[in-house]
């Protein structure tokens, strides 16, 4: 198997899954209990908080809030600073941008349906946003700014330094999702200047089902899992000890190989990219290799659906992912792609290959002699010769 999708989820690192059996066989307990094995437990716990500030540069460790994963970690974030900044009549108004994940977009939706007032700004070709277009956004009711640091389909990396700055003078809370960036780039939370950072366990080789809200001491917030005291009142539930533990394993070890081996995952994504517009006539780059998280390339592939392409590597098992819903007649790129300014064809024909630190240079090799034979071949083919894909938008 070639797995060019690392950014749609990694495998569990050995050592993390050694680590996921262990705590799970061996300290079962409730971190909430009072006895021998609950406290082994809540030690733990508070061990594991304590690691994972370190590795974000976190001030505290009561400010590392454990969820079940991105999605949470988002939704808590934009849904219980919003309400508490409007609750202590601070303002209503929150600014995001058009190419978030939808765990970012929807519940900013959801908050314009309810009283909010909601910015969503657009970006450049290469997916960035605009700090003079964002300086004329901000109002004095901006409560919340929700801007991610790196964008999953692309790999764009926001300017969220910049923004930390204007959150110190201007007085919003900002929080950016950071999903795809452990393992790829330095995360240093004071250094970001931000409020609330989101992150997911299985983006960087750890279980599925837990993350990280890291959220700044003091402030505002409204728990949005109500319930028990767990995670210092920020988010009730009893706390998923063993998959805490795992993913801290995790997030410690992902950051080690990313100062020892992030060099050589750049240099094989600049390699496929290189191979692949020299081998396969008719590919083009979306967005700007140079501003992208460096394991990331979307590439396009002119006079073909992506979603065609995707399940031909399918079959001689690489993995990618598509960035658009292909159908036989119609595509329909993902609101990431669109936002690009990218037409329906374009968007249609693109997919994502991201890298991991299991990718070799024979892979990346492999896997253009395999594009530059598939891809005119599918050019050619008439679109009734070739299965249906399945894949649908890259929400991942
Ligand atoms: C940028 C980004 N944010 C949020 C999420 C959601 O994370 P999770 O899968 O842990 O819910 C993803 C995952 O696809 C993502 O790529």
């Amino acid at each position: 198997m070639l797995n060019f999708d690392n950014n749609a989820t990694t495998p569990v690192a050995p050592e993390v899954l050694e680590e996921l059996i262990r705590v799970t066989r061996d300290i079962h307990g409730n971190s909430s209990s009072g006895h021998s094995i609950g406290v082994a437990a809540g030690d733990l716990l508070e061990n594991c908080r304590k690691r994972v500030a370190k590795v974000l540069n976190a001030k505290l460790p009561s400010e590392i809030v454990f969820t079940s994963g991105g999605t949470e970690s988002d939704n808590a974030a934009i849904r219980g600073c919003a309400w508490a900044m409007k609750d202590a009549g601070r303002g209503n108004h929150i600014i995001t941008c058009a190419i978030e994940h939808r765990a970012v977009l929807a519940p900013c939706e959801w908050l314009a349906k309810h009283g909010y007032e909601v910015t969503v700004l657009g970006v450049d070709k290469n997916g960035r946003i605009s700090l003079d277009e964002f300086k004329k956004a901000l109002r004095p009711q901006t409560i919340l700014v929700s801007v991610m640091l790196a964008n999953n389909e692309i790999g764009t990396v926001q300017p969220i330094e910049q923004l930390g700055a204007l959150a110190r003078t201007h007085g919003f809370i900002l929080h950016t999702d950071a999903v795809q960036v452990a393992g790829k780039l330095p995360i240093d939370v004071q250094a970001l200047g931000v409020h609330a950072l989101s992150l997911s366990a299985h983006k960087f080789y750890g279980p599925k089902g837990v993350g990280i809200l890291y959220l700044r001491d003091n402030t505002p917030y409204t728990p949005f899992m109500l319930g028990g005291t767990h995670e210092y009142n920020k988010r009730a539930g009893t706390v998923a000890v063993p998959q805490i533990a795992a993913m801290t394993t995790a997030l410690e070890l992902v950051e080690k190989k990313r100062q020892s081996r992030g060099a050589e995952v750049k240099r094989l994504r600049d390699l496929l990219v290189q191979l692949t517009l020299k081998d396969v006539p008719g590919t083009h780059v979306n967005g700007d290799l140079n501003l992208c998280t460096p394991n990331t390339a979307s590439l396009r592939f002119d006079g073909l659906y992506g979603g065609h392409l995707l399940r031909k590597l399918d079959d001689e098992g690489v993995l990618a992912s598509a960035g658009s819903a292909c159908m036989w007649e119609q595509t329909k790129p993902s609101h990431v792609l669109t936002a690009l300014g990218l037409t329906d064809a374009e968007g249609g024909s693109t997919l994502r290959f991201s890298l991991g630190f299991d990718n070799t240079e024979d892979q990346v090799r492999e896997l253009v002699v395999k594009l530059a034979r598939l891809v005119p071949e599918i050019r050619k083919a008439p679109p009734q010769a070739i299965r249906p894909p399945k894949e649908r938008v890259a929400t991942h």
